[in-house]
């Protein structure tokens, strides 16, 4: 048997170290939580989101008097200050890092692990809600939301995917705060929402996520047919 000289045998060993290195650096990266999937959205762009504005909306109580699960929507886009706004009542960052030594977010998440992620499901492709830069980060594209939602939400406006991982026993409880703003955020804008179960293996698949990360449950938004 020949043996490596010990140069060659060193290189490739840097070699090997430095791309699991740069594996391991890159799942940290919002929208990479995607296992060993590649990121198939070379053609979409982020979208930086305008500010979320946040002195609009219904006084809360009429908010909490409108909410409600309506299975119906109309194939029209949410304006990207619409969009900004959702996604930020749902769980975007009310205390920055400068106010609080960990960011703050509207919704509240066990050990403040803040581990929810969001796939926001629009007609063009897949992102990844990104809270500290308010970026929709591509995560697929073409239009997914008839191949992840059931019939009657395959037009809406858009779908967020709830997605956590694998091993969190408080994830479900986490979600449900969230989507809970997402359904006031919606009754206080006069839209529809929903809130359902997925096949959470089939659309992990559709997603492209690896086996770290589990599909928990979806929500859609959307203008209400006249
Ligand atoms: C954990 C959970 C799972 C749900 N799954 C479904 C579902 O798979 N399909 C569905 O049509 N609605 C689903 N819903 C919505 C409920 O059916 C709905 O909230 C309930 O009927 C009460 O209606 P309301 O939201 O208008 O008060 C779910 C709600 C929760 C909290």
């Amino acid at each position: 048997m020949r043996i490596l000289p010990l140069r060659i045998a060193a290189r490739w060993t840097a070699l090997l170290v430095a791309s699991v290195a740069l594996v391991w650096a890159a799942s940290f990266l919002p929208g990479l939580h995607r296992g060993a999937s590649p990121v198939l959205a070379a053609e979409l762009k982020p979208i930086q989101l305008p500010n979320p504005g946040i002195t609009g909306g219904m006084p809360l109580m009429h908010a909490l008097a409108a909410r409600r699960t309506t299975r119906a929507f109309i194939d029209t886009p949410l304006p990207l200050q619409t969009l900004s706004n959702l996604l930020w009542a749902a769980f975007g960052v009310n205390r920055p890092r400068a106010v609080k030594s960990d960011l703050g977010r509207t919704a509240p998440s066990a050990y403040n692990k803040q581990d929810i992620t969001l796939d926001v499901v629009l007609a063009d492709g897949v992102y990844v809600y990104d809270a500290e830069a308010n970026l929709l980060r591509p995560v697929l594209s073409g239009d997914m939301r008839g191949v992840i939602s059931p019939a009657p939400a395959a037009h809406a406006a858009v779908t967020i995917v709830y997605v956590a991982p694998s091993r969190d026993d408080y994830a479900q409880v986490d979600v449900g705060f969230i989507a809970q703003n997402v359904y006031l955020f919606a009754a206080s804008e006069g839209l529809n929402a929903w809130f359902y179960t997925v096949h959470a293996q089939d659309v992990a698949a559709k997603l492209g996520l690896g086996s770290d990360r589990s599909v928990l449950y979806a929500q859609s938004v959307g203008y209400p047919p006249q």
